[in-house]
């Protein structure tokens, strides 16, 4: 592979695994973690920070993985050349760091490099999965907390911390997962390139409806639910295309982004793209109405109250079951109460295969929040709730169901045709 394509698991199960170790009590966790690890037959390297060192021994965690441990002592060894980082970044298929220190942390969030481990991060191109470790007072400290953010804006897994005892004899949030939590959030990250080939679409924020040059009709999507559905689409290898309204959200990799502004830009670019698609996620909330007219110049106060008629914008949804026939068409409402009835009803209306409904009335999920609660509504199939989880999650466990809904569709078209 070339430095620039993405290694992927040997054979779809098992990986390379680079387990990076921060200086905390949790560290000594990290012999059970490679022990996991290759039980489930991946392979693992271990990158230590020099304080790690003083918490687990490169020793044990050699004799475990099998592999030389990337510490200090085996770096100034000078055996290696200058470009180990580089090297080490290259082989892995991804990188889990447990415990993550409050220090690494925030060193990968804002792009430093005081070690090897974060310089090893730096250059690596793969999936990230953190385990924080740390005091619950300095996990919860607001600039902490930013970087995280920032984390997981970036693709970033950040799995836990748990509540429980902590080294301190408090009790609170801030203990690393449990060994196997962090396993399976791994495995979860190395999903299969199973979209290799198809194209997706989707959509994603608000739009914005101008009235004169300074003001507009908008709403509060913040896009982040349809940023992580394409950030999942292309981590399972499909040609991506994010049509995103006015939002400041970092493009995910291996996303082809088209920036608009209002639904009938939306209603072009969606409409030039979607007949190369195998499967369309309309998740940007679209304004329902637009002012009928667009005033030029700045309405004034002294002109009194403007009255400003709206009209109807298309509903772009429903313009794609011609449009793009033969993809797998999913539809998102954003309705507090939606019975099996009414969502059976819209999806007929709009002529979709999914139904995706969250609760917007709801301050700690949905709109602007980094979590979601969802409900799937499927023709001829009861509605399956997914419970409150990060959006990344719920992207994950959606793109299973789309997934599904795609196989299925093509086994039937395959047996009508025969
Ligand atoms: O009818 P309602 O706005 O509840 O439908 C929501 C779904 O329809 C979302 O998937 C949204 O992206 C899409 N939609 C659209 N065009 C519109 C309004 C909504 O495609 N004008």
């Amino acid at each position: 592979a070339s430095a620039q394509t993405v290694a992927a698991p040997r054979d779809g199960r098992s990986a390379r695994i680079l387990l990076g170790v921060c200086g905390g009590i949790a560290a000594y966790k990290a012999a059970e973690l490679v022990r996991r690890f290759r039980e489930r037959g991946h392979e693992v390297r271990c990158a230590l920070t020099p304080s790690a060192a003083r918490f687990v021994s490169p020793l044990t965690l050699e004799v475990l993985s099998g592999n030389p441990v990337y510490s200090e002592t085996y770096l100034e060894a000078g055996r290696h050349g200058e470009e180990e980082h580089i090297v080490a970044a290259a082989w892995a298929d991804l990188l889990c760091i447990a415990p993550a220190t409050a220090h690494m942390l925030s060193s990968l969030a804002l792009g430093l490099a005081p070690n090897f481990l974060s310089t090893l991060a730096l250059a690596f191109r793969g999936a990230v999965v953190v385990a924080p470790a740390m005091h619950s007072v300095m996990w919860e400290k607001a600039p902490l907390q930013t970087n995280v953010d920032e984390l997981r804006r970036h693709g970033v897994v950040v799995i836990g911390p748990d509540s429980g005892p902590l080294a301190s004899g408090e009790f609170g949030l801030g203990r690393m997962s449990d060994p196997l939590s962090i396993v399976t959030a791994c495995e979860r990250s190395l999903a299969p390139r199973s979209l290799a080939g198809r194209t997706v679409l989707i959509t994603a924020g608000p739009t914005q409806e101008p009235i004169d040059p300074v003001r507009y009709l908008g709403n509060r999507s913040s896009g982040k639910m349809g940023f992580a559905l394409a950030a999942e689409a292309a981590r399972r290898g499909a040609r991506t295309l994010l049509v995103a309204g006015p939002v400041a959200l970092p493009t995910p990799s291996g996303v082809e982004r088209h920036d608009v502004r209002t639904a009938l830009e939306m209603e072009k670019v969606v409409h030039d793209l979607a007949g190369d698609s195998d499967l369309i996620v309309m998740a940007a909330a679209v304004a329902d109405f637009r002012p009928a007219s667009y005033e030029t110049h700045k309405i004034k106060r002294h002109q009194g109250t403007p009255e400003i008629e709206l009209v109807a914008n298309p509903d772009i949804l429903a313009s794609l079951a011609e449009l793009a026939p033969n993809a797998l068409r999913v539809g998102f409402a954003a309705e507090s109460a939606l019975t099996a009835d009414e969502a059976e009803r819209k999806m007929r209306a709009k002529n979709v295969h999914l139904l995706i409904a969250n609760d917007i009335s709801r301050g700690d999920i949905g709109f602007g929040s980094d979590q979601n609660e969802v409900i799937v509504f499927r023709p001829e199939a009861p509605p399956e709730p997914i419970s409150r989880r990060p959006k990344a999650e719920i992207a994950g466990v959606l793109f299973d169901r789309f997934e599904t809904s795609l196989r299925s569709r093509l086994s039937e078209a395959r047996s009508t045709r025969g």
